[in-house]
């Protein structure tokens, strides 16, 4: 296809507000799809996406549309991830196209997602087309959400494209403008070969599929090309385009966008990002902005049953085949036994793994609580990077330690914003912005990582009742008093619930934590102390009171069916508990006393 007749387009908006759907119609009405298959969302694939309504991996779709001028244009329709943990991969899939449609719940007006998408396109010089979606809805209006566009974003929005992806209308207007108002890819088809790495997954039957974008020269089956970043060599073994089924052709050129294979196993071989090139004449320079990616949060996951060490060792490396961009590596731990100590991009990849793990692959498992990576000067001058608080120095030979800190952009409705407030400023964060539109705040505030990973959005979510949205990015380490917090149960440290905490909040922290133990440990014969500790020193203490031998003692009468109920209830309990010493901790305390109150 010659250039003038591609364009390349991703869709931004902020979750829910109907990008997937509005996607399932341009492919139905360009002949990719039939009504039945619009029935199941196709650009989303993976369950757990569908159950949380969100993207996680990119894909693209080709279409071919023939427009009211007559001529036949190539589509090439990228899907994006919504979430702040995926920026870099968002990064990359918006450095692929030369446009963006940005859908906007007519009802529900600007979020904050949509805003720091919208900055991101415009960085990549992108032209944007509004579209104003759900005009179905009797709480629609267009009038004042156009408005929105324009004060907030600062885009004309008189020529917003008004739709109900739900009930089809205004398809047609889609893609005309997407032909008349995206600018078609420019590139040197006769340079030498640069193609950028977008993506890439493991499909069972092909391998690694690799979604790229031609910049410059041609991509050919049979070709020998090089991964500059990686420094490896491959056949490129199937070049190919989605429509959404798979189609194969000799080759993309520069502007187009599509797949490859070269029988590359794991996806942990391809780097997003990187620059693909041939071995021969090849391209000299990468092509700018690659990254490599690096896990911001960590845990430890353990099996609840020891004896799935194993099982847990085969489904992690499984996912991994997946997803390059968790880590993972072995880990004892004193009281849990075997498990692994991951990486993830973020608090919701991780809690996406975790899910995985035991949904797809059935395992119980303990998480440990969530660390950030801190970074520890020693006295003698060493650096260190810190991400088990297991693994921290003795306390004399710390000089100075420093942590992430993050820059969160809040929206939320004005009524909200008081409890917001509070809650960033009991984080340790420093309010650097607010502004208003219309009835909505926009607050930004700089806040320590580590205060962000317990339970902050959460917390946002429910404050704001949902309304709130927020977004984040890393500005670097900042020096901070931290300390390590110990947890203990009848004096023995428990080290899944061990962490690394601000000096100002370990005593508050510590005290939530053994209220909580307190209520989420059962009864022993004895009298269990709960202590958080630093160093040697206790700052809270709860104590568990001692129980009655026989759990049956209480129900005299003898009701036998409600004895019986009683025993095998205990006995249920029994598989779920990891002894501490002589104390049982059910599995769900460990997780619940990681959740902040
Ligand atoms: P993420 O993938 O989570 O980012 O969401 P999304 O933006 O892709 O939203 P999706 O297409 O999944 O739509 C969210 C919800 O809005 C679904 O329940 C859709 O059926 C509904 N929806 C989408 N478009 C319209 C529309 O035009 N009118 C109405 N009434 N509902 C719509």
């Amino acid at each position: 296809t010659p250039l003038s007749h591609i364009r390349n387009f991703s869709i931004i908006a902020h979750i829910d507000h109907g990008k997937s759907t509005l996607a399932d119609r341009l492919i139905q009405v360009t002949g990719g799809l039939t009504e039945r298959e619009m029935s199941e969302q196709v650009l989303d694939n993976m369950d757990i996406e569908k159950e949380r309504g969100i993207t996680i991996k990119a894909q693209t779709v080709r279409l071919n549309y023939t427009a009211k001028n007559g001529e036949t244009y190539e589509l090439n329709l990228m899907d994006t991830p919504g979430h702040v943990d995926f920026a870099y991969e968002v990064s990359r899939s918006l450095a692929a196209c030369e446009g963006a449609l940005l859908v906007v719940d007519a009802a529900q007006g600007v979020e904050a997602q949509t805003l720091a998408n919208v900055y991101q396109s415009i960085e990549h010089n992108h032209e944007i087309v509004p579209v104003l979606n759900k005009i179905d809805l009797p709480a629609a209006d267009v009038d004042k959400v156009k408005m929105e566009i324009e004060d907030i974003i600062g885009l004309p929005a008189d020529e917003a494209v008004l739709t109900s992806a739900k009930s089809g209308i205004g398809i047609e207007e889609v893609l005309e403008a997407v032909v008349a108002r995206i600018p078609p890819p420019q590139g040197d088809r006769d340079a030498p070969l640069k193609a950028m790495l977008v993506d890439s997954w493991y499909d069972p039957y092909l391998g690694v599929v690799i979604l790229v974008r031609v910049i410059s020269g041609t991509l050919k089956k049979g070709q020998r090309v090089k991964f500059m970043a990686q420094g490896t060599e491959h056949l490129i073994d199937r070049v190919g385009c989605m429509r959404p089924k798979i189609e194969q052709l000799e080759q993309l050129a520069a502007g187009e966008i599509g797949f490859i294979t070269a029988q590359i196993k794991e996806v942990s071989q391809t780097a997003v990002g990187d620059t693909i090139t041939t071995v021969k004449n090849g391209a000299t320079e990468a092509l700018p902005g690659f990254k490599e990616v690096q896990s911001v949060v960590f845990c430890g996951l353990f099996p609840v049953d020891a004896a799935d060490f194993e099982k847990l060792r085969e489904s992690i490396s499984k996912l991994r085949l997946n997803d390059a961009s968790f880590t993972f590596e072995m880990e004892s731990s004193a009281a849990l036994g075997q498990g692994f100590r991951c990486g993830f991009l973020g608090l919701l990849h991780l809690e996406i793994i975790q899910e995985r793990l035991t949904r797809e692959y059935d395992l119980d498992l303990i998480t440990t609580a969530p660390s950030v990576v801190y970074k520890v000067v020693m006295t003698n001058g060493d650096e260190q990077f810190l991400h088990n608080p297991a693994d921290m120095p003795d306390v004399v030979k710390i000089k100075d330690m420093e942590e992430p800190w993050i820059q969160a952009v809040i929206y939320c409705p004005d009524e909200y914003l008081g409890g917001i407030l509070k809650l960033c400023q009991d984080r340790r964060g420093i309010q650097k912005n607010l502004t208003y539109v219309g009835d909505r705040a926009q607050v930004t505030y700089e806040l320590p990582l580590n205060e962000v990973v317990f339970d902050f959005y959460d917390r946002l979510k429910s404050i704001s009742r949902g309304y709130a949205s927020f977004d984040y990015e890393q500005i670097g380490l900042r020096p901070g008093d931290l300390v390590k917090m110990n947890i203990m149960v009848n004096a023995e440290p428990v080290d899944a619930l061990s962490m690394i905490v601000h000096r100002q909040a370990a005593e508050s922290r510590g005290r939530h934590m053994c209220e909580r133990l307190k209520d989420l440990i059962p009864r022993h014969l004895f009298k269990i102390p709960i202590q958080a500790a630093i160093g040697g020193k206790v700052i809270a203490r709860e104590t568990i009171s001692a129980m009655r031998k026989d759990v049956t003692a209480k129900c005299y009468g003898g009701d036998i069916s409600r004895k019986k109920k009683l025993l095998e209830k205990q006995k249920k309990g029994k598989a779920k508990m990891r002894e501490y010493g002589s104390v049982s901790i059910p599995q769900e305390a460990f997780i619940a006393a990681l959740r902040m109150g």
